[in-house]
């Protein structure tokens, strides 16, 4: 038996239990015998390993790698404070896209995608490649292991060459020190609540109108709606018509669209259970925002049978006969109701705006 096979099965076999059956001893030896062990394949020098010109080069490519790690970063840094964060990015056939969200998430990508290759192309053409027999031994490290493991440590680093070659050394640091600084200003700067007083106010207040009631438009077509074109049973996804100065302004309008989506839908008005949900209808048509007080999903999902609305996120289920109260899922708040009327040439119009605050319930809890 050699070396190796020594390292792989033990002294005696490590088929066979210490102190155990002779018997399986023998047969676990015998069968092992049968395979000649090949041994590690004859170790194969790279160009780096002997020439300090090839060396030099890696290090040079691996340095450049980490170089564009920290220009990625610095992209992050500059679009963060200098994308307006109303500006969108159109994708031909996807749709648009928040210019900042994009040119964040790329350049964060980059920069964790060139550290990465930049440690594969060190560890393949600069760090130490020969395979090495770790042989089994008992579990629980004595003293003199241990200093042999700080030693291993040690000699690793060694290996990787990062002291005798500080332009990686620097590099790496870099590289790393860069790309931790957005998740620095992301916990500083953008996680919370924000402005509290901003997500409770939408475009259905009728300031944001003159004053005056704000009609229905359907979304996507942009067309008011008339009370006439509300079947029982119909649902229409809406938006208020002050939705129109936004888009011609271009400022804010995904934040804006968010806050104010509202769903309509037309009831037997005897189904409906809450006396305030009536009367803050038409005809049993009722608005409610279709923002989702859990996390912030849009409640899509409407059974017409039971009159249920269910959040595709988590299941939440709103039940519309008692004025959208949670009957489901994880949501702990009705979602809010817009009240609507009709205006003297039969659209849909919301005379105020919301009474609470729309979305997750985090925002109810912050006032
Ligand atoms: S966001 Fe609607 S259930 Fe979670």
């Amino acid at each position: 038996m050699n070396d190796n096979e020594t390292t792989a099965h033990g002294e005696s076999g490590a088929l066979a239990p210490a102190g155990g059956d002779g018997a399986l001893e023998t047969r676990s030896t015998t069968e092992l015998d049968r395979f000649e062990n090949p041994g590690l394949p004859p170790h194969v020098h790279r160009a780096a390993d002997d020439d300090p010109k090839a060396a030099k080069r890696a290090e040079k490519q691996v340095a450049t790698l980490f170089g564009l790690s920290m220009l990625s970063t610095l992209v992050f840094l500059v679009g963060y404070f200098a994308i307006h964060d109303d500006w969108v990015f159109f994708f031909p056939g996807l749709g648009q896209a928040k210019t900042l969200n994009v040119v964040l998430g790329l350049s964060l990508g980059f920069a964790l995608f060139f550290i990465g290759i930049g440690a594969v192309h060190w560890a393949k053409t600069l760090m130490s490649d020969e395979e090495v027999v770790e042989e089994r031994h008992p579990l629980g490290s004595s003293e003199v292991e241990r200093a042999k493991a700080v030693k291993v440590v040690t000699d690793g680093g060694e290996s990787a060459q990062i002291n005798r070659r500080p332009l990686l050394k620097y590099s790496l640091g870099g590289a790393l020190g860069l790309f931790a600084l957005p998740f620095v200003l992301q916990v500083a700067g953008s996680l919370g609540p924000g402005n509290v007083e901003e997500l409770k106010e939408t475009l259905w207040d009728p300031k944001y109108n003159d004053g005056k009631p704000i009609r229905l438009f359907r979304d996507p077509e942009r067309t008011p709606i008339k009370l006439s074109d509300v079947t029982l049973g119909s649902v229409f996804h809406v938006m208020p018509e002050t939705m129109e100065k936004v888009y011609e302004e271009g400022k804010h309008v995904l934040e804006q669209k968010a806050k104010a989506a509202v769903i309509l839908i037309r009831l037997n008005p005897d189904d409906i259970k809450v006396q305030k949900a009536k009367d803050w209808g038409v005809d049993g048509t009722v608005a409610y925002s279709k923002i989702c007080t859990h996390v912030g999903c849009a409640v899509g999902l409407y059974e017409q049978q039971t009159h249920h609305l269910l959040c595709p996120c988590h299941q939440s289920t709103f039940d519309l006969t008692e004025d959208c109260a949670v009957i489901f899922g994880p949501a702990k708040r009705a979602l809010p109701q817009l009240k609507i009327t009709v205006d003297d040439e039969g659209y849909l119009v919301a005379p105020q705006g919301f009474k609470e605050p729309v979305g997750p319930s985090f925002w109810e809890r912050a006032r």
